[in-house]
């Protein structure tokens, strides 16, 4: 119990929030254009989820422009519209920063992916090791069922895939 209160108030200082009264808030931070994180931070509605790369230490992986990947990243709607949905509260998931890295490495495929280059079905294996899979029919692109709402956004040599709920990884227990 002791323990558990400790670990939550070293999050809230990590992530520099002591203040809000959401664990998910977030303080924007000076990164060059065009990487991932820039863009995220340019097209908004990304808060939650670069806070979240923050906690898991994955944000110098969305700030490396050498990278060539594809990010499907949820919007702050999405993320808590899921969590909502799933009954499952953001601080349990923020007080545990693997669990955070691993939901956020199943958004991540090693390779950059256009909308165009999509097929009816589609796997994918994501960087945490489970695969994710892609949709197309009349409606649009779903990503395991979450549509894609904005596409194709070039990050450097990556591709940012804006959809609207957060993948979580099978066999995951929040
Ligand atoms: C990320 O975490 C570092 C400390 O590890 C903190 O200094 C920085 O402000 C945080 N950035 C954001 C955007 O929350
Ligand atoms: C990124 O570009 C925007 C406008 O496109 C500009 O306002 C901002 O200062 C730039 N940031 C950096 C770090 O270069
Ligand atoms: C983005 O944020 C704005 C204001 O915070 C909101 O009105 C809009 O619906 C959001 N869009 C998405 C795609 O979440
Ligand atoms: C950036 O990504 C490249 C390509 O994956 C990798 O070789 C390099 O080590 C990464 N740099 C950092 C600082 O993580
Ligand atoms: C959500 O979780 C809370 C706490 O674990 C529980 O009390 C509540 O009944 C759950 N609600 C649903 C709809 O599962
Ligand atoms: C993130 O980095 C901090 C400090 O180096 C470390 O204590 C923590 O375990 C790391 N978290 C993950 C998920 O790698
Ligand atoms: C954190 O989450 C991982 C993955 O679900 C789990 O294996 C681990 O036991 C969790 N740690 C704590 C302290 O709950
Ligand atoms: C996972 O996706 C890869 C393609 O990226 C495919 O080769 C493999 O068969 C898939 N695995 C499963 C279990 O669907
Ligand atoms: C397209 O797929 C999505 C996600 O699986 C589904 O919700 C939607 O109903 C489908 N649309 C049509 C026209 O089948």
């Amino acid at each position: 119990m002791y323990v558990k209160a400790l670990c939550f108030i070293l999050l809230f200082v990590v992530a520099g929030t002591v203040t809000y009264a959401s664990p998910l808030s977030y303080t924007s931070r000076a990164s060059s254009n065009d990487t991932i994180a820039a863009e995220l931070e340019k097209m908004k509605n990304f808060t939650t989820l670069l806070t979240l790369a923050n906690i898991s230490n994955l944000t110098s992986t969305l700030e490396n422009a050498s990278l060539s990947v594809t990010l499907f990243a949820p919007t702050n709607d999405g993320i808590s519209s899921t969590l909502k949905a799933a009954n499952i509260s953001e601080s349990a998931v923020v007080k545990n920063s693997t669990l955070v890295k691993m939901i956020l490495e199943y958004h991540i495929v090693p390779q950059p992916l256009k909308t165009s280059s999509f097929s009816t079905v589609n796997s994918f294996k994501t960087l945490e090791g489970s695969n994710i899979t892609v949709t197309k029919n009349n409606t649009g692109i779903f990503v395991n069922g979450f549509e894609i709402i904005k596409k194709n956004v070039k990050a450097d040599k990556s591709i940012i895939q804006v959809i609207d709920g957060l993948l979580i990884p099978p066999g995951i227990v929040v």
